[in-house]
């Protein structure tokens, strides 16, 4: 994890440091990357406040609220990655972060309803501390300020960004409706998570390669890496929803299981033919859908988490992990370079 200084406009310091910004462990070995990339986190922070402000101070609380509760920043740090690979100063590096965080938040926003999460981001839901259709609306809200500053961009980011949230949807969509006829279940859920997740998390790495300037063989190598990570970043948050017994992801964890999500160490536990007591319990557990008893759901993750299930899901996140990094290889090598693959190591070992 780094840390640093970040120097205020008005000449002050306020410790800071991409460490205090993200809870992403990042290994930036060049302090000058480091500075460089806290300076432009520092920014994507204020700006994110600023841009969510509205002349109604309900919306602006309501807006605020899931920005202020925090959040890894994951997005604007990928944007800021991928810009070093050209000029991170570019005046359109920061606003581009700030794009893919909004769209990120909207999608907090309305993901929490359909998924009926009370916690987010350590804090009360939207819907949860007001109502769904407040959450709906001030998601909405967001997506809307997100492309009135992506209009900035010029017109390929806003068609870009379109595009990325019309596959986001899809992937929720294709989530909410479960395989088609003859689907594979794990093919469809891989599928999903490209689409719901990958999608946004390609573009952020992509645009960060646009707007510093890199070539485009550079651009579309963080591109085909952002998508990649993307996945294991989803697997990885999957696995924490079942392994994480402290609240670390600053989500209700068993959401999923409660919810029926049928994430990959679930399809892997009912594809298993394994035939001990444990293994067989469990897919008799997770066979009947949704586990809304309490006694039961407490019942199952105690046995997914012991689970050969969670272990196969283990390597399938780090398969995904690797393969990204092997996409970073038309990238110069260097400290920016290193730092992306940093992020590999990360999301493999922050399940185990
Ligand atoms: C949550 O994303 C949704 C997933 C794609 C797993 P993050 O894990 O990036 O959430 P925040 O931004 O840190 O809250
Ligand atoms: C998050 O999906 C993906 C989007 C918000 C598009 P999940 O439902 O799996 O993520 P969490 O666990 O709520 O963060
Ligand atoms: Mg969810
Ligand atoms: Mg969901």
């Amino acid at each position: 994890m780094v840390g640093g200084v970040v120097r205020t406009a008005d000449g002050g310091s306020v410790a800071s440091g991409v460490g205090s910004v993200t809870s992403i462990g990042l290994d930036i070995v060049d302090p000058r990357l480091e500075a460089s990339v806290t300076r432009i986190m520092a920014m994507v922070e204020s700006e994110l406040r600023d841009s969510v402000h509205s002349a109604d101070p309900f919306v602006t609380e309501a807006a605020r609220h899931l920005v202020e509760a925090g959040g890894k920043r994951f997005r604007p740090l990928l944007v800021a990655l991928g810009a070093h690979f050209g000029d991170p100063t570019a005046p359109l590096v920061v606003p581009a972060a700030v794009v893919m965080e909004l769209t990120h938040l909207a999608t907090l926003y309305h993901d929490d309803v359909m998924d009926e999460a009370p916690v987010r981001r350590g804090a009360p839901s939207a819907n949860s501390r007001w109502t769904n259709s407040v959450a709906i609306l001030v998601g909405d809200y967001l997506f809307a300020r997100a492309a009135d500053i992506a209009a900035d961009l010029g017109i390929e980011a806003v068609r870009l960004q379109a595009r990325t949230f019309a596959r986001l949807v899809h992937g929720q969509i294709a989530e909410t409706v479960g395989p088609r006829d003859g689907e594979l279940p794990v093919d469809h859920y891989l599928q999903v998570i490209s689409e719901k997740t990958g999608s946004l998390i390609a573009t952020s790495a992509r645009f960060g390669g646009m707007f510093g300037g890199a070539s485009p063989a550079h651009i579309d190598a963080l591109a085909g890496y952002g998508e990649t990570i993307g996945v294991a970043f989803q697997l990885s948050d999957d696995l924490l929803d079942i392994a994480s017994e402290t609240r670390q992801s600053g989500k209700t964890p068993g959401t999923d299981l409660r919810e029926g999500v049928p994430t990959l160490p679930v399809l892997y536990a009912l594809d298993s033919d394994d035939g001990d007591a444990a293994s067989r319990r469990l897919r008799d557990i997770l066979a009947g859908g949704p586990v809304t008893d309490d006694d039961l759901h407490a019942e199952a993750l105690g046995l997914l988490r012991e689970s050969p299930a969670l272990k196969r899901a283990r390597e399938t996140v780090r398969s995904y992990a690797e393969k990204a990094r092997s996409q970073l290889a038309p990238l110069p090598p260097g400290p920016s370079r290193h730092a992306l693959e940093s992020l590999c190591d990360f999301i493999a070992d922050r399940t185990n």
